[in-house]
């Protein structure tokens, strides 16, 4: 983190002068370069400028002190954009401060991107970058479905300034992709905007076609449209969307990344130059994260790896477990789709993007809403809940609760049917989860 390294810092560890000298920051051991779970322990913070503390304390400030007149202008440059590359020291805290600082140094580490931010919630990430995107008459080109209240916010808040939107289906061909760029084409595309897998069908978006293809129709252009991608449900661990062609990548860190459903927030991770555009709007526009959640956030990370981890593998238990189970139509999860009737071209793009199969998936029971209801009626250990990524199981009824508003016919398209349910599995013993959805099951 640099601006703790600043000389406005140093003075306020009250530190006496050479007893608690700033450490060199530790990346690599000789030749070998430390993985993101060593990183996530100290990267971007120096006990030395904080009186010894391992931890970084909570900065609850609004505003921070200026060695002098000059260093304040010098801030203020930044902060406008009067001279690029963003502020050098700490200024405002609607513009940033020390948690959220090593918060974005941490988070850009596991996906290798050259910078980040962070922001109160998966959807203010997800506004203040089409904010800096988007001018009256641009097309913006997405994959479908995408999360709900991110539809809601291209075609009704954003259409409402003159934005359009043309979207292809998650799975769609490298053809059909081109189809659909090719007619955007015609007029200025702000962005590419992808989500994978798609919320809730789960279908794969083949990022590396896309990128191809935006190349490909954009290669005469004047500007090339950066594609973004929401990576909430298998990222950081099971999908790295920058290492195969995205720009930028979206997460709600309210999901796996801050594990514990205990607070709400979003990262957007990208090159310096994209990443400064962005920070400019949230700075004007005060989307980013409190000092109180960047420093949970910091917590969370620390275990990002070993959480992920447990909960794939016990999702992988508990899916081998239901598939073979009488009252169950269909498992929907991504560990499933090698081998499968239908599924090539998803299990085409897994085997190309993915290095693993999450632990959120779809259970298709056999019947509807009642079976659906008494089935999650009776579970004991999984909780009744929206969202996922926590470290305990969750499961909802998705036609009923989070998409109830969807018109019957977009609810059919996407197979939001009656007897679905959706699970996000959590760290729990696995056989112990078994026997509930053993249990439940024998409820219906
Ligand atoms: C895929 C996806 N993107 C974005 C969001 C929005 O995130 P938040 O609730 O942190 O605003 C969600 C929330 O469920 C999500 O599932």
């Amino acid at each position: 983190m640099p601006d703790i390294e600043n000389e406005n810092e140093a003075d306020m560890s009250g530190a006496p002068a050479g007893t608690l000298a700033p450490e060199r920051e530790v990346e690599k051991i000789g030749s070998r370069k430390l993985k993101p779970a060593t990183m996530m322990m100290g990267h971007g913070y120096d006990p030395a400028l904080s009186e010894g503390s391992l931890k970084p304390p909570i900065f609850l400030t609004s505003t921070f002190v200026f060695p002098d007149a000059a260093s304040g202008k010098r801030h203020f440059e930044g902060v406008t954009g009067k001279r690029p590359g963003g502020a050098d020291g700490l200024v405002y805290s609607r513009f940033n401060g020390p948690n959220q600082e090593i918060l974005e140094d941490r988070l850009a580490i596991w996906e290798e991107a050259e910078d980040a931010l962070a922001f109160s919630s998966g959807m203010s990430a997800i506004a203040t970058l089409f904010l800096s995107m988007v001018r009256p008459g641009d097309t913006v080109v997405h994959s479908g479905p995408l999360y709900a209240a991110t539809e809601t916010l291209i075609a009704k808040v954003l259409g409402r300034f003159g934005v359009h939107w043309l979207d292809f289906p998650a799975g769609a061909t490298a053809d059909e992709i081109e189809a659909v760029m090719t007619k955007a084409s015609s007029g200025r595309v702000a962005l590419i905007y992808l989500e994978s897998p798609a919320n809730p069908t789960n279908a794969l978006v083949d990022v590396e076609a896309v990128a191809a293809v935006r190349d490909k129709v954009f290669a005469n252009a004047a500007e090339k449209p950066p594609i973004a991608i929401d990576n909430t449900f298998l990222g950081p661990l099971w999908h790295q969307p920058l290492k195969h062609g995205a720009d930028m990548v979206v997460y709600s860190l309210t999901k796996y990344a801050g594990g514990h459903s205990d607070l709400v927030a979003g990262g957007l991770l990208g090159s310096k130059a994209q990443m400064d555009v962005v920070r400019s709007m949230r700075n004007t526009i005060g989307t980013i994260t409190d000092p109180n959640t960047a420093w949970m956030l910091l917590r969370s990370l620390e275990t990002l790896e070993l959480r992920m981890t447990r909960a794939g593998q016990n999702a992988e238990k508990v899916c081998a477990y239901l598939h073979d189970h009488p009252k169950v139509e269909r498992v929907g999860y991504l560990g499933f789709l090698e081998g499968a009737a239908g599924q090539e071209r998803q299990a085409d793009i897994y085997r190309r993007h993915c290095t693993g199969g999450g632990s959120t998936f779809s259970l298709y029971l056999k019947g509807g809403e009642p079976e659906a209801f008494r089935f999650l009626d009776a579970l004991r250990i999984a909780k009744l809940a929206v969202s996922l990524g926590g470290t305990e199981t969750l499961a909802s009824h998705p036609a009923g609760m989070t998409h109830l508003s969807v018109p019957d016919a977009r609810k059919q398209a996407l197979g939001i049917t009656d007897n679905l349910v959706r699970i996000s599995i959590g760290v729990e013993d696995a056989d112990d989860l078994i026997a509930d959805f053993e249990a439940a099951l024998d409820a219906i």
